[in-house]
């Protein structure tokens, strides 16, 4: 139970912790529909690299072996997609979001890929999964976790519906620390970014705020504590491209 003076932040703002949801919501009500061109022009391309490390890290079966992923915060079903593709027939992947929107474009993407029969979207809360106990061989989640207001109840969850001996995978913004491509990078979140959003969604503000939410993220040692304090084990993390993402793992043994 919150209490009621509790408060979170949405980007640099501070906001009761029971708005959150309801702000981030409205940011991906906005960008649906070109989120997925964004994220293109916005990396360069790079998201797609950071993904394909992430689908190394998963290492789905190759044969019929039956392996469950469940997808969170899976948005228009990116992840979910790659992982199937590198991996064999006894993969299915349930994408779960918040967002009718995100996961109305991710339905559309999956039919036209041939993906429906192994994919299934399942509108839903990061923070209380509908999801029985142990019911996951692997539990991913690719820039989202930032967005949940109550990231400790996120990661209990994703414990919970792991199996024993699941993996969990996190790609998230990090911080980035190497002189020079500090200020680059700030100059490129804080000013190319939102206008770009202005000029291909025609929303600067919800670009904004996806670049403060990535400063108030924590650090990437900040977070692989909180996964240890969840009860993953062997917790670890990788920084990527001068520690503009992280990939973090653990498991649950
Ligand atoms: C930046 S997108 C990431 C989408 C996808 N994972 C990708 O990498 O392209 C963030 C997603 O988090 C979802 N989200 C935000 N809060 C959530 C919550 N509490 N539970 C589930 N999904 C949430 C949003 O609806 C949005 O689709």
């Amino acid at each position: 139970m919150d209490r009621p003076d509790e408060t979170t932040h949405f980007g640099f703002r501070d906001v009761p912790l029971g708005d959150k949801q309801a702000l981030v919501n409205d940011v991906f009500h906005s960008v649906a529909q070109r989120y997925d061109l964004m994220n293109d022009l916005m990396s360069a391309g790079l998201h797609r690299v950071w993904k394909d490390l992430m689908i190394n890290a998963l290492n789905p079966p190759r044969g019929d072996k039956p392996f469950a992923l469940l997808d969170v915060a899976g948005g228009t079903g990116d992840i979910a997609f790659r992982a199937a593709k590198a991996a064999g027939p006894g993969f299915r992947a349930t994408v779960c979001d918040i967002n009718s929107d995100m996961l109305g474009v991710g339905r559309e993407r999956a039919a036209a890929q041939h993906l429906d029969d192994r994919v299934s979207f399942i509108e839903g809360n990061a923070e209380a999964l509908a999801f029985p106990n142990n019911a996951f061989d692997a539990y991913t989640i690719a820039f989202g976790i930032r967005n949940v207001p109550r990231i400790d109840a996120a990661l209990a969850e994703a414990f919970r519906v792991l199996k024993i001996g699941g993996k969990f995978l996190c790609l998230e913004f990090s911080a980035v620390d190497v002189p020079g491509l500090d200020r680059l990078y700030d100059f490129y979140s804080f000013n190319v970014i939102p206008a770009l959003g202005r000029a291909v969604t025609g929303d600067a503000e919800s670009y904004r705020y996806l670049v403060e939410s990535i400063r108030r993220f924590p650090r990437p040692e900040a977070f692989a504590a909180m996964l240890r304090a969840a009860g993953f084990k062997r917790v670890s993390f990788q920084q990527m491209t001068g520690g503009i993402v992280a990939l973090h793992c653990g498991w649950r043994l």
